[in-house]
């Protein structure tokens, strides 16, 4: 359903690849918002991905950035600026890659060019896209930013590697510059920590089908998916957030606030061998607590 909460908004979508892609969730319904936007993402992704396709759907253009290059981005919002007729009014930065991660190195025998090039790609190009926007005074009054992270910028999850550190950065970016841009611009920035969610991104962290299980199992809600991702995303971009900076906002169904949960601690059991009634369903579960 479609409530024109981003009717006369003008946007920039970073990281819509295909139609698993976080922001492509967030690129369809700013659309059914009534916002214009541009799409953009990499050269290499524009080739292999379907941007451009998306592109054509949402009625605007797909501009080739790479995120880590300050020209790029300068280019980007200029262009931007220029197709959507007037300044930005949100953001979405939704990149992530880790070499690492691709090339399978541990935690503990981490390549130091491929951390830099994690951090670069994952969080630094954050900075450089609000540094870029800042600069060139490209984004209204009561803008917002967001840029999507993960709980593990908190917590030790198995096999994230090197991206824990990068989302943690990325988180801090958020709070640094929201204190500049909020004073100074009235502009909120803040980051969006979304469950585990099936993407291309998303399939690179080792055992993503077993961590979706148990978060699923942990959150009361269970996990948030993708479309729901982009309803969250499309609230911080509407008038109806604006006082709302600085801030690491969970979208995981309550998963970051649980320690155990019984449908986890029941399967755990089942692990071990328990022979205990511990095959029971949900409303089981609920009389133990009544
Ligand atoms: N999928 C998950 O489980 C999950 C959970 C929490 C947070 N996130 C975050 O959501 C965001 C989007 O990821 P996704 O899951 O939609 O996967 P995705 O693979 O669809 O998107 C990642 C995007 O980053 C782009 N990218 C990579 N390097 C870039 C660069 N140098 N410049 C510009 N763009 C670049 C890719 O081309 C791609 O479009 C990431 O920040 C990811 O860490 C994902």
């Amino acid at each position: 359903m479609a409530y024109n909460l981003l009717k006369g908004k003008r946007g920039i979508i970073f990281g819509a690849l295909n139609e698993d892609s976080i922001a492509w969730k967030v690129a369809q319904r700013a659309f059914e918002e009534g916002a214009t936007f541009t799409l953009t993402n990499t050269s290499v992704a524009m080739r292999m991905g379907d941007t451009a396709k998306l592109a054509e759907t949402c009625n605007t253009i797909a501009i080739e950035a790479d995120a880590t290059n300050v020209e790029d981005i300068e280019n980007l919002f200029k262009q931007s600026i220029e197709h959507l007729g007037g300044n930005i009014d949100f953001v979405l930065h939704s990149i992530g890659m880790s070499p690492n991660v691709r090339k399978g190195r541990h935690y503990s025998d981490l390549d130091y060019g491929y951390l830099q090039k994690t951090l670069d790609i994952s969080a630094v190009s954050f900075h450089k896209v609000l540094q870029v926007a800042r600069k060139l005074d490209a984004i209204n009054r009561w803008g917002s930013v967001v840029a999507l992270s993960y709980v593990a910028a908190q917590r030790t999850f198995y096999g994230y590697n090197d991206m824990a550190d990068a989302k943690a950065l990325l988180e801090s970016i958020a709070r640094s510059f929201g204190y500049i841009y909020g004073r100074e611009r009235n502009v909120r920035i803040n980051t969006v920590s979304q469950s585990p969610t099936l993407t291309t991104a998303g399939s690179g962290v080792k055992g993503m089908d077993k961590l979706m299980d148990f978060s699923e199992r942990m959150a009361p809600l269970g996990n948030a998916t993708g479309d729901e991702c982009a309803d969250y995303c499309i609230s911080l971009f509407s008038d109806l957030t604006k006082k709302v900076t600085m801030q690491n906002l969970f979208h995981d169904g309550g998963f970051s606030s649980m320690g155990m949960s019984m449908r986890a601690l029941q399967q755990y059991e089942k692990g071990l061998g328990c022979d205990c009634d511990c095959g029971s369903d949900d409303s089981d579960t609920e009389h133990m607590y009544d």
